[in-house]
């Protein structure tokens, strides 16, 4: 690693997708330091597979926030701490506004006051709600439906404010559907309780979970299933990497989808994981969700036309394939 290159924070490193971001930000010659505070993250995945530092902190703790901003030469941060369980914050908002809101509030006042400027922020379409024209743009009315993205949405207001009263310049990424792995199966997705659809199907071809349940078959999509937009992890890593140096270079604050824009279905996600892991595991079919939008797919040409960004790993095949070699070696299979 250069010591020429700038030194990045990124919170929340420990988790799913800033394990991936660190990854791609050491192999473009960035040094990197995890803050993390292990409520959700795994510090073995930071301090044996990505081999960086670990510093277990809170983005509420101001003080121990100021210590590393002072004595190290940290020049931006990559923020993707959080909680972000939807139905959890429905049912505790309060937790999601002291986390996501509150600490990242401390966070930037700290910054400041240290005189780091740049910011990369991990926002997501929920932000957007039910959807009024797909694909989605940025143009798409805001209209956040539940406590989660909200704190999004708010941190987002946050951040246009900060620019405006203190010079501080922020990519914001708003996130489709964060799926896949890195290739080399060392790093993926392992959240605990487990929401999102192809963990739960490679979980259930492994027997760690008795059957796989499709919520509502009577959308009005193709196969009746929810149709969703799903972007490979190290695609939003490297999409990320490229919007810290449209930082550096001097960019202005912005805001990008980031989406694959190729659409799947529930039922195809499922069928392409019997199919990658060659086991018919138990499927039911129950009721919508309340909130859940029969479609959502993006429209990603603002990150593609203003950071050159080009999503690389677009097929279902290789995001579910990259994520079972993930499955099965975090579980002892392989
Ligand atoms: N996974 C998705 O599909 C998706 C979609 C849109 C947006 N996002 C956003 O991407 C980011 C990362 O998501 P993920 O899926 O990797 O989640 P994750 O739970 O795997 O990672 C989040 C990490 O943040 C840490 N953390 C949480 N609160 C903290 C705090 N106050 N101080 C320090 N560390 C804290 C956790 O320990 C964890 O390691 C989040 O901001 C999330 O809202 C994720």
């Amino acid at each position: 690693m250069s010591d020429s290159k700038p030194t990045i924070l990124v919170t929340g490193g420990a988790g799913y997708i800033g394990s991936h971001a660190v990854l791609s930000l050491q192999k473009a010659g960035y040094n990197v330091i995890v803050y993390d505070n292990l409520s959700y993250g795994h510090p073995e995945i930071v301090q044996d597979v990505l081999k960086v530092e670990l510093i277990v902190g809170d983005t509420n703790d101001r003080t121990l926030l100021d210590q590393i901003f002072s004595s190290r030469n940290i020049t931006a941060v990559m923020h993707f701490a959080a909680f972000i369980a939807v139905g959890e914050s429905v049912r505790d908002p309060a937790i999601y506004y002291q986390n996501n809101v509150a600490g990242t509030l401390t966070l930037l006042e700290a910054m400041i006051a240290a005189n780091i400027k740049k910011f990369v922020f991990s926002s997501t379409c929920a932000i957007y709600g039910m959807p009024q024209e797909i694909p989605m743009t940025e143009k798409h009315p805001n209209n956040p439906l539940n406590a989660y993205a909200s704190s999004k949405y708010m941190v987002e207001q946050i951040l246009k404010d900060f620019d405006r009263a203190y010079g501080l310049k922020s990519v914001v990424f708003r996130y489709f559907n964060a799926s896949g792995a890195d290739p080399s199966g060392n790093l993926g997705e392992d959240h605990d309780p487990e929401t999102h659809l192809i963990p739960l199907a490679l979980l259930t071809a492994l027997k760690k979970r008795e059957h796989l349940f499709i919520f509502g078959t009577d959308y009005e999509t193709p196969d009746g299933t929810a149709v969703r937009d799903y972007i490979h992890v190290n695609d939003l890593a490297s999409a990320h990497v490229l919007g810290l140096d449209y930082l550096f270079n001097g960019g202005e604050s912005e805001m990008f989808n980031l989406g694959n824009g190729n659409r799947f279905s529930v039922r195809e996600v499922i069928e392409m994981a019997k199919k990658v892991t060659g086991v018919d595991f138990l499927v039911k079919e129950t009721d919508r969700r309340p909130g859940d939008a029969p479609i959502l797919v993006g429209s990603s040409e603002k990150a593609k036309s203003i950071l050159g960004w080009q999503p690389q790993y677009f097929e279902l095949k290789t995001i579910v394939n990259d994520a079972w070699q993930w499955h099965k070696k975090r579980h002892g299979y392989s």
